[in-house]
């Protein structure tokens, strides 16, 4: 079998554009590239190759697939053929197993050593060379129990004995430098990266230590350490204390900035706080919390960076459907010093209260305008219009249009008016795009399957257009699986060939390994990559969020039920008969 490891780097070296290319004259078709079809002979080109999901799919028969596909079909390959064909074209050599054996057991290396030097760091934090930690989380207000909650520790103030503990565990200086807790100075010696501070270990949703924060206790040197990214780690996909918060039985998350924030609004009783790990919010990490959370409470520290990275946030999650409200913590700097001040009661009354994301989108476009003149009254209303249309609430709709209307003394009507035609023209455009989607589910299911009875057939479009382009949503925004996998089974997929596909998914998610195109090449037919690389044209330039998945879903459950109520009320005999064969056959396949 080859690696995964080693499929993901020739994906990252093959780009689907450039290989085609070579074998296609393509031409640039707004994000895509469209040609002449290699596998059937055309005038006019319907061969379209899209960068964004590294698939291309034909329009006129069907074909479709990721680079490794097209190489199989032009240059006649099996699967692996093809994969050495690629690294050759590329200079890299088909590993044996001993290379992906190797990666992988520096990752279980790594981890273990991240285990082992977090209750090393924990040891020295309650032995007497730790008194001055110790001393300084308890004048934070931290409790014992909560420190050990955490898992807290204390590096020593000494440039060897993390070394010289990991050495006597047993580890190699290679393995230990990959673990990032050793530099390599430059007389070409390890020395530790930690010293003289205090120790936060980060630990991922399966319970591995993955990574340390690490906080000064005096002197110079920046405030706080965090370990670099390595083979285990990458701070950009994870959250501080998501292992905790996603137990919490809230459907929201409390966003925070620093490693203490969270530690003390956990001790304060929110188990749904997280933050982020020294870095601002990424777009992965928004997606991840989007995974746990129908809710997020941003919030940041209340100076003007706090509060401009709350605003950077927002249009983060703005993509991934998850609500969000803005907290200020007044009176304070952090959450951390505002639950010290004024208790854990008061912040609670804080959240309940948190500004909503709307009042903080207005206040934005309230800045862009000058609203002393005419055309910035004007201009607002129209921003306010757009703004107002996104929200699905028709109340929540007419008491911020209240509010404005009030604010800028002008009728309330005529802004009503400009919303609802802004909500028409989505509306046109939403119902344009599944009169596409109809369109594209007949090229995509081209090749011959029987006919269904008539009225059957639009909620067989449906159902498969809506399976169909979920199992593309996931390929596009893996995170959105958990929330996919709690809600379906694989025998909501009505559809055989998209049922087969999702088990080939969900068989990788499950094992944690990465899911994409590429990826799924080992596990599907060349038929099923064709159909999934169809619906992934069908997407292709279109962003989701949650809801739409949530919105998918919905739809598959739905269609499964209303088959067996409203169809067959409405059949005529024909229908009917066609209907009760198809069950027939289905029962003894
Ligand atoms: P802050 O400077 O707000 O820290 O940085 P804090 O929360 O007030 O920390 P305390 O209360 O003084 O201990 C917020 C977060 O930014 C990252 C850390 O993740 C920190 O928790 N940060 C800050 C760094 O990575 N490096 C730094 O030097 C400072
Ligand atoms: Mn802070």
């Amino acid at each position: 079998m080859i690696p995964d490891s080693f499929i993901q780097e020739l994906r990252f070296r093959c780009d689907v554009e450039s290989i085609i290319a070579s074998y296609v004259n393509l031409k640039r078709r707004g994000r895509n590239l469209v040609g002449l079809c290699p596998f059937h002979s055309e005038k006019t080109p319907s061969f379209t190759v899209y960068p964004e999901s590294q698939s291309f799919f034909c329009f006129g028969c069907s074909a479709g697939g990721d680079v490794i596909t097209f190489i199989r079909q032009m240059e006649n390959l099996d699967y692996v053929e093809a994969i050495k064909f690629l690294a050759q074209k590329v200079g890299m050599t088909v590993p044996e197993d001993a290379v992906d054996d190797k990666a992988s057991r520096l990752k279980t290396r790594i981890l273990e050593m991240n285990r082992l030097t977090a209750r090393f760091y924990h040891q020295c934090l309650i032995e007497p060379g730790g008194k001055p930690a110790l001393d300084y989380l308890l004048g934070r207000a931290l409790t014992p129990k909560t420190i050990r909650h955490f898992g807290l520790g204390y590096a020593p103030n000494d440039w060897r004995e993390t070394l010289n503990f990991l050495k006597s565990k047993g580890f190699s200086e290679e393995e230990i430098q990959a673990s990032s807790l050793c530099l390599r100075g430059r007389n070409g010696g390890l020395y530790d990266q930690f010293r003289n501070r205090v120790m936060f270990p980060i630990i991922d949703i399966r319970g591995n230590v993955i990574a340390f924060g690490a906080r000064k206790l005096e002197g110079d040197g920046p405030k706080y350490l965090n370990s670099s990214d390595t083979p285990v780690y990458k701070k950009s996909r994870n959250l501080f204390a998501l292992n905790f918060a996603k137990n919490s039985k809230s459907d929201t998350l409390i966003l925070a900035e620093g490693y203490m924030d969270v530690i003390a609004l956990h001790q304060a009783g929110f188990e749904n706080a997280v933050a982020t790990l020294g870095t601002a919010l990424t777009p992965e990490q928004a997606r991840l919390i989007s995974g746990y959370a129908q809710k997020v409470v941003v919030s940041y520290d209340s100076d003007e960076a706090g509060q401009k990275a709350a605003r950077r946030a927002i249009n983060l999650f703005d993509e991934t459907g998850v609500s969000v409200k803005i907290l200020k913590v007044q009176g304070a700097k952090d959450p951390d010093e505002f639950i010290k001040t004024y208790g854990a009661q008061r912040f609670k009354l804080l959240l309940e209260g948190s500004a909503s994301a709307l009042d903080f989108e207005l206040d934005k476009l309230r800045q862009k305008v000058d609203l002393e003149t005419p055309e910035g009254k004007v201009a607002f209303l129209r921003d306010c219009a757009q703004l107002l249309a996104g929200v699905n609430n028709r109340l929540e709709r007419e008491v911020y249009a209240s509010k404005i209307a009030q604010e800028l003394s002008v009728d309330k009507a005529p802004l009503m008016l400009s919303i609802e035609d802004v909500i028409k023209k989505r509306t046109r455009q939403r119902q344009k795009q599944e009169k596409r989607d109809l369109r594209m589910y007949s090229q995509v299911s081209a090749s011959g399957q029987r006919q269904a009875p008539a009225a059957l057939q639009s909620k067989d479009l449906k159902a498969q257009v809506s399976q169909g382009k979920l199992l593309a949503m996931l390929l596009r925004y893996p995170d959105f699986y958990e929330l996919v996998s709690r809600k379906l089974t694989p025998q909501d997929f009505t559809v055989e060939e998209n049922r087969l596909i999702y088990e080939a998914m969900s068989a990788r998610f499950a094992r944690g390994e990465t899911v994409d195109l590429l990826s799924l090449g080992a596990a599907l037919t060349q038929e099923q990559m064709a159909k999934l690389s169809g619906w992934l044209a069908s997407v292709s330039g279109m962003n989701f969020t949650k809801e739409d998945a949530v919105r998918y879903v919905d739809s598959i459950l739905a269609q499964r039920e209303q088959k067996t109520q409203t169809d067959i009320a409405q059949m005529n005999e024909e229908e009917l008969n066609a209907y009760i064969h198809s069950l027939a056959s289905k029962k003894k396949s």
